[in-house]
């Protein structure tokens, strides 16, 4: 009947009864900066999630058209659009993750650190919505660049007095996907079967990949390494040059987005064993953000993993992370800081 048409709110509403009835369990995300490069593959990723029982797209252009696309798909979550400012309040009221791929994206021979004039802006404004609108989410930080933005959401957050550092996670995960696909490559094996823990921070040199404790237990000759270091360390810069000018990753960004976001899924719903990298506030270097293998549960990075056994290659590479590190998060501090 065509008056159905008009009664989608009603249709909506009508679905959420059923769910508060005790209909199919899940939980609610937003993505914002959901019209995006990263953001519209995402919003399809997490849309056939069937964890997410609402899913909220914000944006501040486009969003209205993703939103109808998207909500056409037969999947369990019920899909809500939000465009502009005016609306990040009711975008983030109620959520349980937000996903935040928001920004600008780099162009050929541009650092993640070029973005940081235009993002840094962009993370204040959306964390700060977070802050006032749904202060227990669980964040997955998207935005580069990532060594300076988690800095910047945790001293909004501070601001805000709603600091809890467990929910706030830089996602890492895209380095880690680079490093099990480059790495099964070299060993001839299915990348399913290879994990490779990726730590440091997520732009060029503090991007440190441990071959050392690649999963299964393997061993490199050092053309090896060094090749995979490098091809690891750079594969972000290979996607921009190849798409030379259109911007970044954004295809296996936004899987590797879903995936993380799943896992945290996963933790939030009380499953245990639940493993990934990420960038987050951490005890295990000097530095006040680290990215290592964290352990997802109720409360977000319930458990971070020391680094391990190291080998020489490593320890360096680490020593050279940290310092690019201190900088990219003191740049960040100051941002909200000064
Ligand atoms: P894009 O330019 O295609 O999309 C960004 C979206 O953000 C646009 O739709 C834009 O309208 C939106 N946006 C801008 N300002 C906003 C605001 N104030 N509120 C809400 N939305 C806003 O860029 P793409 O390729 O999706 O990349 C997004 C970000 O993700 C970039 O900063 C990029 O560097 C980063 N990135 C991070 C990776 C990681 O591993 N953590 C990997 C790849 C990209």
């Amino acid at each position: 009947h065509p008056s159905n048409f008009k009664e989608g709110g009603d249709v909506v509403l009508k679905r959420e009864d059923c769910r508060a009835k005790g209909g199919a369990p899940g939980f609610k995300v937003a993505i914002l900066g959901a019209a995006g490069g990263i953001g519209q593959p995402l919003a399809l990723l997490m849309k056939i999630n069937p964890l997410v029982s609402v899913l909220h797209l914000y944006d501040v252009v486009n969003s209205p058209g993703v939103t109808a696309d998207v909500s056409h798909m037969d999947t369990g979550a019920v899909v809500r659009g939000f465009l502009g400012q005016p609306q990040l309040e009711s975008a983030l009221t109620g959520m349980d993750l937000v996903v935040i791929p928001a920004g600008v994206p780099r162009k050929p021979g541009m650092t993640r650190d070029d973005l940081f004039k235009i993002n840094a802006g962009i993370v204040r404004t959306l964390c700060e919505g977070v802050a006032k609108s749904c202060p227990g989410a669980i964040v997955n930080l998207i935005s580069n660049p990532v060594n300076s933005t988690v800095p910047i959401a945790a001293e909004v957050f501070k601001k805000a007095g709603i600091y809890d550092p467990k929910r706030l996670l830089g996602v890492t995960t895209l380095d880690v996907v680079r490093a099990n696909t480059f790495v099964a490559e070299v060993l001839g094996v299915d990348p399913r079967e290879v994990d490779v823990p990726v730590v440091g921070g997520h732009a060029g040199v503090t991007i440190l990949p441990l071959l050392s404790q690649v999963k299964p237990p393997s061993s490199f000759s050092a053309e090896e390494t060094e090749y995979l270091t490098n091809r690891i360390q750079n594969g972000g810069t290979e996607v921009v040059e190849a798409k030379a000018g259109a911007g970044s990753a954004t295809l296996s960004m936004a899987y590797a987005a879903a995936k993380f976001a799943n896992a945290c899924l996963r933790g939030l719903k009380g499953e245990g064993g639940v493993v990934e990298c990420a960038f987050v506030d951490s005890q295990v270097t000097e530095l006040p953000f680290f990215a290592t293998k964290v352990r997802l549960g109720r409360g977000g990075a319930e458990e971070i993993y020391q680094l391990g056994p190291l080998n020489e290659y490593e320890r360096a590479g680490l020593e050279k992370a940290k310092r690019e590190l201190a900088e990219s998060i003191q740049k960040g501090i100051n941002f909200i800081k000064k």
